[in-house]
């Protein structure tokens, strides 16, 4: 039955501050990019709201206006819309606050936009006037705003109609403002509370949308429930426990149609982890490695504290000395790229890369034997999927959501031939250190090694099973 007689086509505004492959700095612009065209498999028709950078600005061609703000935080502003790489982009255009030099959150000196709390301010009323009806032709029946920078939509939607969800892609970042932005913001001195979106003396976007939003969700059911813990939670563990009952862990998927293996066109395509072995050569080419005996170990990442690559930096000594390799590509704090950059002078079996290069991206997890994610919390992450896509082993910290994704080899594991990977404890380079030996030990053993490989491509990867849920959540909301 075609899905429309089936269910009612449901309207769902996506609010978000990254979308791929338009622009992006982490996960949240995969996710985000990805979500429309998995959610229009399950009847929902979802435009998705974006701030009008510079590059995105650009990439339009003929974008229609549907709205005119006669000023939204100290100037004039439109709303945009046109089709752009498959997605339904809602832009709003505010030059005062968008149309700069710098990345998305930085100036081109690397600071934080002293304005960035209006900047996202903006981008959330417009979301709520959106839900209000400020378009002629569609009105969504739900919003969905990701991360601080959407989280005072759900706020601004407070007494209309029309349902939210907030989703959670890292509690380490919360949108703080001091208390003297409360006008500008739109904030009402009654919710300066600790009740409402107060947060130590200063205004917090993310508070905002976890107390105020209809239904919160996060990407992977082991971080629903570790935010709730304060070891996590980061201050806001309280404000989810009070909300049990609305939160829950949507798995994030990646875009299979961009990392097949059989089909990537940025590598030498392979069906089997046989077909590795190309990729691999053309990978130590790229990364001037030598021939070696041990796991060609990859890293892609941002190189922040989350990641974990500081531990990695002190156990890396376990895998080299077994005649392990790492190529790394990554950007982040100056420090570890130098502690990197500095290994990687000494120790011929290191090699980095730092930037940031999605083709890269593609052909190190294709020709990797295991891909190394040993973060201190993992939201979801996306690197392991990928990894597990081309067969590349992920070897992760049992957290978040590469608690969910991967199978440890342990000994029942093995014994019933289902493990994909490797799991240690986060945040100790001790556990570390024996997951890495753990690591060549098991590569050393062909059969066994093979096996795992072809369980992890064999793993579902995929939007199908998450987008069915996000769907079933947003028809759940409609319907109370
Ligand atoms: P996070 O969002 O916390 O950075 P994720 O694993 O969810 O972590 O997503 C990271 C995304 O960014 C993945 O698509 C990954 O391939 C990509 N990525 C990170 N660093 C680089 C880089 N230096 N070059 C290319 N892609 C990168
Ligand atoms: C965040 C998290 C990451 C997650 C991504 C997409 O950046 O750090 O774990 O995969 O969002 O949800």
């Amino acid at each position: 039955m075609p899905i429309s007689l089936k269910h009612e086509l449901m309207k769902v505004l996506s609010v978000t501050s990254e979308c791929a492959p338009l622009v992006k700095t982490g996960g949240l612009a995969d996710v985000a990019g990805a979500l429309p065209g998995a959610l229009a498999q399950e009847g929902i028709e979802m435009r998705t709201l974006l701030p009008g950078y510079r590059d995105v600005m650009a990439r339009l061609k003929e974008p229609e206006t549907l709205h005119r703000f006669k000023t939204l935080q100290g100037a004039p502003a439109r709303i945009l819309a046109e089709r752009v790489e498959g997605v339904d982009l809602l832009v709003l255009d505010a030059p005062h606050l968008f149309d700069r030099a710098g990345s998305l959150y930085l100036s081109p000196a690397g600071e934080d936009w002293p304005d960035n709390a209006e900047r996202f301010a903006a981008l959330s009323r417009a979301a709520a006037d959106i839900a209000a009806g400020a378009l002629a032709d569609w009105q969504p029946d739900i919003v969905h705003a990701h991360d601080w920078q959407a989280a005072l939509a759900p706020y601004y939607m407070r007494n209309g109609a029309v349902p939210s969800i907030m989703t959670i892609h890292n509690i380490a970042f919360q949108g703080l403002a001091p208390a003297k932005s409360r006008a500008k913001l739109g904030i009402d001195k009654a919710d300066f509370t600790p009740e409402g979106l107060e947060y130590w003396g200063e205004i917090s976007a993310l508070k905002a949308g976890l107390t105020f939003a209809t239904k919160l969700t996060t990407v992977s059911p082991s971080y629903a429930e570790e935010l709730m813990e304060p070891h996590f939670g980061m201050g806001l563990d309280g404000v989810l426990r009070k909300r049990r009952d609305d939160l829950s862990g949507v798995l994030n998927g990646i875009d299979t149609g961009v990392w097949n293996p059989a089909t990537d066109p940025l590598i030498k395509p392979f069906k089997t982890p046989r077909g590795k072995k190309k990729n691999k050569a053309l990978l130590r080419d790229a990364f001037d490695l030598p021939e070696a005996q041990g796991p060609l170990c990859i890293v892609i990442s941002r190189m922040t504290e989350q990641k974990g690559l500081d531990l990695l930096l002190e156990a890396l000594p376990v895998l080299t000395s077994k005649g392990g390799q790492l190529a790394l590509l990554g950007t982040g704090s100056p420090e570890l790229e130098t502690a990197f950059q500095e290994l990687a002078a000494r120790e011929l079996n290191v090699s980095v890369k730092i930037t940031y290069d999605e083709s890269l991206a593609h052909k190190m997890i294709a020709g990797g034997d295991a891909i190394l994610v040993p973060s201190r919390f993992e939201p979801c992450g996306l690197t392991q999927l990928m990894g597990l896509a081309y067969g590349t082993v992920p070897l992760v910290a049992l957290t978040g959501g590469l608690r969910d994704t991967v199978i440890s080899a342990s000994h029942a594991a093995l014994a019933r031939g289902v493990a994909t990977g490797l799991q240690c404890l986060p945040g100790s380079v001790e556990a570390l250190r024996n997951a890495l030996a753990k690591l060549c030990l098991l590569y050393a053993d062909p059969i066994t090694w093979a096996q795992i490989a072809r369980n992890a491509m064999a793993h579902p990867v995929g939007w199908e099973s998450s987008a069915k849920e996000y769907a079933n959540l947003y028809r759940s909301m409609k319907a109370a």
